[in-house]
């Protein structure tokens, strides 16, 4: 099925499950502890020997030599895989560096050799006794040193240039120039990398914990050069992932290596203090932000250039991706920079290019509101956008920020903000409030399913979606029910199995919106063959209350299957609309922080999220995943740092010890809106992403914030107490 043009009336605005706040289907399984995570399955041939993965103990260089004598020989081991010993490995095209390394070294803690053992223990004991001696090369590990020879970028991560920025920004009679810098990021997501793999002949099964089930798959066959129909991947439940498991890591190619060489499965779950050099993380960014502005608030120069670093052949964090949409303004710059750096390799996290872009925009129009005397609140409304300006011809779909604006400041008590920063304060506590606009783009990703009807009137779903604690299974079910005139108890659905169709997966908050779409789309198709079978024309039916109408007949749903079950495989693709309409998503964040007068420590007492992103399908999922999102965002905002050590190239904070994350209790109140939307242009369920766009903005509602309750303006995140100074 092919979304084209704004479908009229659907079956899913029904809205009789879709839209209800109904809880989690799988909420009992996973709080129960039923949920089996990828280390945890049973479902396996034979019993598990267990591997330990062995990390490079140096940033870059070679192996100079690499002794597993002593540790062959110690109990339990059943083998030692190294680059020595394994099979050649293919390169898979969604890892910049090799996921077993050696004899070259590309990162700190890049996979090296796994031992596989009898018990978890004896693998770890057996990997200690590995003696591996390096030649150490000098490497580059400082953002700031590298500047310099940072590289311009082509095709998506290509500078744009609209107007004329430099000689607007130079003769606007207001101006903002500062810089403002991220730093490196880890997921830290609960669940780590985990993976059994076992051989069966040539054909590779793995239970694994992973986004995007399809590209898995596909990455495991070039990596093993075998051909995609021999691998199987299950990951049915996922503890979290934030970007880090969208993409093949090492638990997965040194299990199904170390299976090849012991003949058994084997399981992998990587050890914290290994994961965060081992795997991605984000990257830091430098970005200079130069605002003009006319004396009464018009934006008239946007200029906006990041700074970020990779391994050589890897990507930049396309910081200014917001900076291209937000805001009216007719002459603009934005302009993308990478440097080669050799730390760990650098990719997505939890709204990659917004998130950490909008930490510094939105400071800077928060300065720019200020240098004008003007409400901040006011200054966005006033500088707000109907069309794409790169691209005048190309409205939004859909664009309600000023609403967002607007009830967010009635609903938060913004009138009680005081505009002069460090004049409230309740004893040693200085109060503050802060607001910044919401914005994360909307995709749309080809996704599909089958459904089946039983004959006992009952419905599942099977895709290959995942479900990595954002409801999937929920409104997935709900939009069968809904499209199927079901209750959602008969409904069951199935996913996370590379054995389903391909559906658009879990990652850049395409996920509930397209996946839902693939389900819409199957179930059409099945709505139909129903009819069909009860002799009934397509095109008039209804479903409804466990039943088909059409005209003054009627037949329950279950008869349709009496003879045999029904099948419909469906995909959900994309039509040209896209370049028809700007789909985007969009938020208003407010915070209010209490600071310190004597220490400097940082609370923040109340956050407010408003956002208008389609059809919400379950408000209490959504709600879930905003106010996660938020609590994301304070952690961008106050806690979290990867300390680089650029002397020997790595994350000194590898654990959640050093890498702090704050939790619910950090934070007393939040509070979620979501404006009542429907975006016929996007899609046939009228959604749109909504998980990451709670996150997009908040750390610089947090850091303005912080500037009102103490005059103090930090650039520099995180807002650590040090930096009051
Ligand atoms: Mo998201 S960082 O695209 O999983």
């Amino acid at each position: 099925m092919k979304f084209e043009t704004p479908a009229g009336t659907n079956p899913i605005d029904a809205m009789k499950v879709i839209g209800q706040a109904v809880d989690r289907v799988d909420g009992k399984l996973k709080t129960t502890g039923q949920a089996p995570y990828a280390y945890e399955h049973s479902e396996i041939p034979a019993k598990p020997a267990f591997g330990y993965v062995i990390g490079a103990g140096i940033a870059k260089g070679r192996i100079a030599s690499f002794n597993a004598e002593e540790a062959r020989r110690m109990p339990g081991v059943l083998a030692i895989v190294s680059a020595k010993n394994a099979q050649p490995l293919g390169k898979g095209s969604m890892n910049t560096a090799k996921l077993l390394g050696g004899p070259n070294v590309d990162h700190y803690h890049q996979a090296l050799a796994v031992v596989v053992a009898e018990s978890f223990e004896q693998a770890r004991s057996a990997a200690n006794a590995v003696r591996i001696t390096y030649d150490r090369a000098q490497g580059r590990f400082d953002l700031v040193a590298q500047k310099p020879g940072a590289q311009p970028l082509t095709g998506n991560d290509a500078d744009t240039h609209t107007g004329d920025f430099e000689g607007a920004f130079a003769s606007a009679p207001v101006q903002v120039d500062q810089t403002y810098t991220t730093p490196d990021q880890n997921h830290a997501m609960m669940e780590p990398f985990a993976t059994i793999a076992w051989w069966e002949g040539d054909a590779l099964s793995v239970w694994t914990s992973n986004q995007m089930i399809a590209w898995n798959k596909r990455e495991l066959a070039k990596t093993f050069q075998m051909p995609p129909d021999k691998v199987h991947v299950r990951s049915p439940f996922i503890g979290g992932g934030f970007g880090g498991k969208l993409f093949l890591r090492a638990d997965a190619v040194m299990a199904a290596l170390g299976a090849k060489a012991c003949g058994r499965p084997v399981k992998i779950a990587m050890p914290r203090p290994l994961m965060l050099n081992n795997a991605t993380h984000r990257p830091a960014t430098i970005q200079r932000i130069r605002l003009g502005s006319t004396r009464d608030g018009k934006l008239t120069a946007i200029g906006h250039e990041s700074w970020s670093g990779d391994l050589p052949g890897g990507g930049p964090e396309t910081a200014t991706q917001q900076t291209r949409l937000l805001y009216a303004a007719a002459n603009r710059l934005t302009a993308l920079r990478l440097a080669e750096l050799d730390l760990p390799e650098a990719n997505a996290m939890r709204a990659p290019g917004e998130a950490p872009g909008l930490m510094a925009l939105e400071i800077a129009i928060d300065e720019m509101a200020e240098k004008l005397a003007m409400d901040p609140v006011k200054f966005r409304v006033l500088n707000d956008t109907q069309v794409d300006p790169e691209h005048p011809q190309r409205p939004f779909s859909q664009r309600n920020l000023v609403r967002c604006l607007e009830d967010g400041a009635a609903r938060f008590g913004w009138s009680r903000r005081s505009a002069r920063p460090a004049q409230m304060r309740e004893g040693r506590w200085l109060i503050g409030m802060g607001v910044a606009a919401g914005f994360r783009n909307n995709i749309n990703m080809t996704s599909a399913a089958r459904v089946r009807l039983a004959g006992d009137g009952t419905v599942t779903v099977e895709t290959d979606m995942t479900d990595i604690g954002t409801g999937s299974y929920t409104i997935i079910a709900q939009t069968a029910a809904e499209m199927m005139g079901l209750p959602l108890e008969k409904v069951r659905v199935k996913l996370g199995d590379s054995s389903f169709p391909v559906s658009a997966g879990s990652g850049g908050q395409w996920g509930a919106n397209s996946s839902t779409s693939g389900v819409y789309a199957a179930c059409a198709k099945l709505r139909d063959l129903a009819a069909q079978s009860l002799g009934m024309d397509p095109a008039s039916v209804q479903f409804a209350d466990g039943e088909v109408r059409a005209g003054n007949r009627s037949a329950p749903l279950a008869d349709a299957a009496k003879s045999g079950e029904l099948v419909a495989e469906e995909t959900m693709q994309w039509g040209d609309l896209g370049r028809k309409f700007q789909q985007s998503t969009f938020g208003a964040h407010f915070v209010e922080v209490a600071v310190d007068f004597y220490t400097g420590e940082t609370r923040v007492r109340r956050m407010l999220a408003v956002c208008a992103a389609g059809r919400i399908l379950n408000p209490k999922t959504a709600r879930s995943q905003v106010i996660g999102a938020m609590t994301m965002g304070v952690g961008g905002a106050l806690m979290e740092e990867l300390a680089v050590d650029k002397r020997f190239g790595f994350f000194v904070n590898h654990d959640l010890a050093g890498y702090e994350v704050p939790v619910h209790a950090d934070i007393p109140h939040q509070d979620v809106v979501f404006l009542d939307e429907e975006d016929d242009k996007v899609s046939p369920m009228k959604a749109k992403g909504v998980g990451e766009l709670g996150l997009c903005g908040v750390g610089a509602a947090v850091a303005n914030a912080v500037y009102n309750a103490t005059g103090v303006r930090v650039r520099d995140y995180p807002i650590t107490l040090d930096k009051y100074l």
